[in-house]
């Protein structure tokens, strides 16, 4: 075919044209060719723009592009971030005139051995529709962006011959409207491009059949090129098509036996990794080789703050360490296939996978919303390539062991074509179960699946088994970690342990999107706006368990915590410990424990643990230790006993935290007014204490924001409370200050009594608060601020080693911990309410010493006021002063996870009532 200027495929409804039938990635003999590194490049602002010149591009004047990689983050163009929306007009298959287009030239060389070969160009991924020319020669064109597609360039090249292989990729296309995935756009081959020489003699497609029964693994490898199956750990050599039966080891996630094995053909081997393992579902469970499956999940974009989708294979290690690390156990591959090497690496590690199709159509929206018609899902002139894509997820990664899910894609609303999508997968394989979330009614599914559902929704489905044709139940998305938070994982847990059929769910999601770049001179994370997009959906973009950097988030830390595969709780006379592992023994871990009085260590040991099998639970006693000083803590920790591939030997798996003594109340010192007087509301002169006054504020954080919660308190004035003094004098031995907070305009108001009482070498404060009027029901925190000489080091015994709030404390253990301010900060990609530790006992801030005496209280040490906090919009916008501002919290709300899911319960909710706090202030 001639080389063409005709654009009209950017908005055909078909998936391609001349693109060779899908098939199994495989590692093979055949010969290849990368084609990434250095591409001549051009972009053209639109269609319309992009020179007629494609079939003897004169690249002299070009720049270049590496590929794989995105233009937007190669310094053309600028990437874009729209959750739901689409940033153009919903009008199937119209895009709009302005279509950046990029040009890729590149020359190579066909190695002169591959005469007899098929030469076939495929590509990994391609965002998001592209048209190929060869020596001049209109090949084809394909879409799809995180599928592969292959051409057959046979005809058109000569080995020991030149080609000029150009690629004309388009931003938008018809494609566009069924990959409205949460996610920054952007485009180009952001995966591999390879020559590939394909034998006639050599398999192209492999099909691997391994299921596992009660020690018996069965095994048949189909192949489109008859050979030999050999597998020689199993002595097993069997021709392709047959069917072997052999004493194997089963896969899965927390044991990932594999066997290699290998095709032998006359044109050559292709090796393979095989897991022996069976998805069966039956009595409305899950099960792999039988066992009762816990999905504790993440869900995973492919994300780099530099190179956005273009992962290396190192990023994609990064994640697998970093989740086996976690105990994470589960990945749904959110919202489209991800590069195959990632799901190579879940075979090898041991992950399950929900294996997503490239599908998402949500701006067209679906109930309870008025959908806007027609959604590409009922849009018969869509379901070719849907059904494609179904087909190219499934063929491309058919063999992987680690993948037990299929998914047809995410957020489309209900449609026919994805039940010719559940067929089409079911053909080609019908083995593993399909998900689907948004059937709602379960009407084709395999398994029920739902997003945010709240903990008693969740428990209904698991006490109803004829719900929903008492189908398996994950939660394909929960605990939004967007900002501080997620909240309230406990809950979960609790109803995943309680019904065999609610089995676990994938956090949302695992690292934050943002792009590091740098603003007015400072290196920053950007969310959606920052480069100037007028249609976008700010940080919801960082919502992950990750920073852009992949260091851990308190939320990651906590998720840790929640989903640990031992229970390590008091029992009767000692530590009660239950293995919670789908397959695993004890076997592999070593115990220890470690005694503390108010955070020193004053015994430590290995405990000796009889082995536990999974779901049982033992008793063991701890050593004998005198219980009777205040404070006195055993931790213990299971560590691994040996190296792992993915953690060295040590590596901490799960700990529990028993507390010995009996907890006394404190008696309140007594004394008389401080030598040198106090003020009240305008300074007071413990050390260098100054400014103390009521707070009720905190930085909105996204769950505030999101859902009106921040909205609500700015109405009630709690971000603009102001203190009037009503009286001070001594009175009964102390120096008494009331006083009364209050917002303008209203008339409701906190009285607090404030009895300073000199104490030897300082000062006790005894604060009540007393709410009057028509006060706000919920607080977002009630406390004390104060303002001290720059601190640099910070003490304290409570809660740590990182923040803990009341509904994120799992992770945090009672100890003693020491931090510079800086390091008492999170890093939220958008500044908001952190740093908080629950339960403080004491801290001591370079010289001052804060003690509670009775109720603990919250600690909060920053460099900036709540302010500064609140008004800056990424991380590096805050500068610290000379003043540290120091926040002592009778309570605080929870953080939950309504940015985008239930709403915070009750429970964790400052209900604004009588308060009290009392603390003692003395020079260190
Ligand atoms: C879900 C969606 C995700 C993401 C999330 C909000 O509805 O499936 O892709 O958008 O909400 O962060
Ligand atoms: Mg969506």
């Amino acid at each position: 075919m001639p080389v063409t200027h005709d654009h009209s495929y950017v908005e055909d409804f078909a998936p391609g044209a001349n693109v060779l039938p899908p098939r199994a990635w495989l590692d093979d003999d055949s010969a290849k060719l990368p084609l990434t590194g250095e591409w001549s490049f051009r972009l053209s602002p639109s269609v319309a723009d992009a020179p007629g010149d494609l079939k003897d591009p004169d690249t002299s004047g070009w720049d270049t592009i590496t590929v794989p990689g995105h233009w937007q983050l190669s310094g053309y163009g600028a990437p874009a971030y729209t959750n739901v929306v689409y940033p153009f007009p919903l009008e199937p298959p119209y895009v709009p005139t302005d279509n950046p287009t990029g040009d890729y030239v590149r020359t190579v060389t066909i190695p002169a051995d591959w005469a007899g070969s098929r030469v076939v160009l495929r590509f990994e991924g391609v965002d998001s529709r592209f048209a190929v020319h060869v020596n001049g020669e209109f090949v084809g064109w394909s879409s799809g962006s995180r599928l592969p597609s292959e051409f057959d360039l046979t005809d058109l090249v000569a080995p020991g011959k030149e080609a000029r292989i150009a690629v004309r990729v388009h931003q938008w296309s018809a494609g566009s409207y069924v990959e409205d995935q949460d996610m920054w756009w952007l485009s180009g081959i952001f995966r591999e491009v390879n020559l590939v020489a394909l034998k006639p003699t050599a398999p192209t497609d492999v099909f691997v059949h391994a299921s596992y029964d009660l020690g018996t693994g069965t095994l048949k490898v189909d192949s489109d090129v008859a050979g030999t199956v050999v597998v020689p750990e199993l002595d097993l050599e069997i021709p392709t098509g047959v069917e072997v039966t052999a004493t194997v080891e089963p896969w899965s996630a927390e044991s990932p036996r594999l066997y290699d094995g290998v095709v032998r053909t006359e044109g050559g081997d292709v090796r393979l990794r095989i897991g022996f393992r069976t998805v069966e579902i039956a009595d409305g469970v899950l099960t792999v080789n039988g066992n009762r499956v816990l999905f504790n999940g993440v869900n995973r974009h492919e994300f780099h703050p530099d190179r956005g989708r273009a992962l290396t294979e190192q990023d994609m290690l990064d994640d697998v360490l970093i989740m086996k690390r976690a105990g994470i156990n589960a990945v749904r591959t959110s919202h489209y296939p991800p590069h195959p090497h990632f799901l190579s690496l879940c075979d090898e590690y041991g992950l399950y996978v929900i294996d997503e199709c490239d599908l998402e159509t949500h701006g067209f929206g679906y109930e309870p919303e008025p959908p806007k018609l027609p959604n590409p899902v009922m849009d018969e002139r869509f379901r070719d390539d849907l059904v494609e894509r179904m087909r190219r997820m499934v063929q491309r990664d058919k063999n992987h062991a680690s993948i037990i899910i299929w998914s047809l894609g995410n957020e489309c609303g209900m449609g026919d074509n994805l039940k010719a999508m559940y067929d089409a997968a079911k053909e080609i394989d019908s083995s593993r179960p399909v998900h689907y979330e948004r059937d709602t009614e379960a009407e084709f599914v395999d398994i029920y699946s739902r997003m945010y559902t709240d903990p008693a929704g969740c428990a209904e489905i698991g006490a109803g088994p004829e719900l929903y044709r008492n189908l398996p139940f994950i939660l394909c998305e929960y605990g939004h970690a967007m900002g501080n938070g997620p909240g309230g994982l406990l809950d979960y847990r609790e109803v995943f342990d309680k019904y065999p059929r609610c089995q676990g769910g994938f956090i949302w999601e695992f690292i934050d999107h943002g792009i590091r770049t740098t603003i007015d001179g400072r290196e920053v994370y950007a969310y959606g706006g920052d480069f100037g997009e007028t249609i976008h959906d700010g940080n919801f973009v960082c919502d992950g368990l990750l920073f852009p950097d992949r260091t851990p988030s308190p939320g990651m830390l906590e998720y840790i915590k929640v989903i640990e595969p031992l229970r390590i709780v008091a029992g009767d006379n000692g530590v009660s410990i239950t293995n919670r592992y789908e397959v695993l023994d004890t076997e592999h871990l070593t115990f220890a424990y470690v005694v503390e009085v108010e955070g020193t260590q004053v015994a430590s040991g290995e405990l000796s643990v009889p082995v536990i099998a999974p779901g049982e639970t033992v008793t063991v006693e701890l050593p004998a230790v005198d219980a009777s000083r205040p404070e006195t803590w055993v931790t213990v920790t299971a560590s691994l006993a040996a190296g792992t591939s993915w953690a060295e030997a040590g590596h901490r798996i799960a700990w529990g935290q028993i507390r010995l003594d009996s907890p006394v109340s404190v008696d309140l010192p007594a004394g008389g007014a401080p030598a040198d007087g106090v003020a009240g509301v305008d300074g007071i002169s413990v050390g260098a204490v100054k400014n103390a006054r009521l707070d009720v504020w905190r930085a909105p954080i996204d769950n505030d924001t999101n859902p009106g919660v921040a909205a609500a308190w700015r109405e009630e004035g709690l971000h603009r409370v102001q203190h009037r003094i009503v009286s001070q004098g001594e009175r009964d031995g102390a120096w008494e200050v009331v006083t009364r907070t209050a917002p303008p305009q209203l008339q409701w108001g906190l009285v607090s009594t404030w009895r300073w009482t000199a104490v030897d070498g300082g000062v006790v404060l005894d604060l009540s608060v007393v709410p009057e009027g028509t006060f706000p029901e919920v607080l977002p925190r009630l406390g004390i601020t104060f303002e001290l000489p720059k601190v640099s080091q910070v003490e304290w015994f409570g809660t740590g080693p990182n923040e803990a709030y009341v509904d994120t404390r799992e992770a945090a253990a009672v100890g003693r911990y020491s931090a510079t301010v800086a390091e008492l900060q999170t890093p939220y990609v958008r500044p908001q309410e952190n740093g908080h530790r629950i339960d403080t006992r004491w801290a001591t801030l370079d010289g001052l010493r804060i003690e509670a005496l009775g109720t603990l209280f919250g600690l909060t040490v920053r460099d900036w006021t709540t302010q500064a906090l609140e008004t800056a919009t990424h991380a590096a916008d805050l500068v610290p002063g000379d003043t540290t501002h120091v926040t002592l919290d009778i309570a605080q709300t929870g953080v939950g996870t309504a940015a985008c899911g239930p709403a915070l319960p009750d429970r964790d909710k400052l209900k604004t009532a009588p308060a009290k706090l009392s603390v003692r202030f003395t020079s260190n």
